[in-house]
């Protein structure tokens, strides 16, 4: 299977992997057919990209790192706090613990933590599917950094929750197509108090979810908000999902922008390190992201166009690929797979949304 723009899909293309909202139900399962009546629903959805089945990505295997239904299961009870919050309810944060440890079982008995799959999600859908990822990354990171059980489990649940004070802040704001206001953006910069206010009004969240939600704003020289504090006075948990919510963030479509390629988000925060994130804890970070994952279309040096087969864990950038086309874009009788790491001559010079 093959990674492909919502642009750039077609009618009669074969899902490659199935579809899920929050709200527990299956949008689109794996195998379907496209119709162009469900490819016009995904734009409504600014759904991004999908995952198709196609006879020149046939065996290219694309697994999430999380099995679906834990995923899922993240995805429904985030939302299900989230919208009792909405509704006024006192937050119980039972089942969203539970779901978390569930996910942390899934990650440390991984051998390879790399991040191939990037998880389909609409616009509706964004702040539960965020929410779920950066607790997933965030979980990740701190295996790199060796923690133990315990710790990952209160990590991945501050990281599903530190958002939760952006259900205090107008949908119209949140979602709003125009360039943000000051005055939009001084209201939403209060989701991180809200956050404070909603966990510290629970019963059963732990002392680091408050101050996560309060605190993942802050920036390591000190010019975050709400509080403006700086390296040593911000925990390690939030330091951590400041860098996986801003690299998810930037990673993801939204309403008003579109996505920056990994590539760019990576250089991002490697080049903020020591102004606004901790330089040792960003490198844990990008040790698990893939610049090219499985599945993703690109061009080489020649101007062949490939797809990218399997990862060199320890060579990132130089994976093994699929070429697909010639150097003017005619496709190929036979297909040809090559391991870049044992040919220099050929470069990936950049991710494309095609072939
Ligand atoms: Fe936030």
């Amino acid at each position: 299977m093959r990674k492909v723009s919502v642009d750039n899909l077609c009618e009669g293309m074969e899902l490659g992997k199935t579809i899920y909202t929050s709200d527990g139900n299956i949008l689109l399962s794996a195998g379907m057919r496209l119709k162009s009546s469900y490819i016009s629903r995904f734009k409504e959805l600014h759904i991004a990209e999908m995952y198709i089945e196609d006879e020149i990505s046939k065996d290219i295997l694309v697994d999430d790192i999380i099995s679906d239904e834990i995923r899922f299961e993240a995805r429904v009870e985030v939302r299900k706090a989230m919208d009792a919050v909405k509704l006024g309810e006192k937050l119980t944060t039972r089942a969203i613990r539970n779901a978390v440890n569930n996910i942390v079982d899934e990650l440390l008995y991984k051998d390879n933590l790399m991040i191939n799959l990037k998880d389909i999600r609409s616009s509706d859908d964004y702040l539960f599917c965020h929410s779920v990822n950066v607790c997933v990354l965030s979980v990740i990171t701190g295996i790199s950094l060796g923690y133990d059980k315990d710790k990952l489990s209160q990590l991945g649940t501050v990281a599903m929750l530190h958002d939760i004070g952006k259900t205090r802040i107008p949908y119209e704001i949140l979602n709003k197509v125009e360039k943000l206001t000051e005055e939009d953006f001084e209201i939403i910069k209060k989701h991180t108090t809200y956050g404070y206010e909603i966990l510290k009004e629970s019963d059963d969240v732990n002392a680091y979810s408050k101050i996560i939600a309060l605190t993942h704003h802050e920036r390591y020289d000190g010019k975050g908000y709400p509080l403006g504090i700086s390296d040593s006075q911000i925990h390690e948990y939030s330091k951590i999902v400041s860098i996986a919510d801003v690299y998810d963030a930037m990673t993801s479509d939204r309403v008003y922008r579109k996505r920056v390629k990994i590539s760019e988000a990576i250089e991002y925060l490697i080049g903020l390190s020591n102004y606004n994130f901790d330089y040792n804890l960003v490198r844990s970070f990008i040790e698990h992201i893939t610049v090219y994952p499985i599945g993703t279309s690109i061009i080489l040096n020649t101007k062949q166009k490939a797809i990218v087969v399997d990862i060199n864990k320890k060579f990132p950038n130089r994976p093994i690929i699929r070429i697909i086309t010639d150097e003017v874009g005619e496709m190929l009788k036979e297909f040809i797979e090559i391991d870049l790491t044992k040919n220099n001559s050929l470069v990936i010079i950049d991710e494309i949304e095609n072939i």
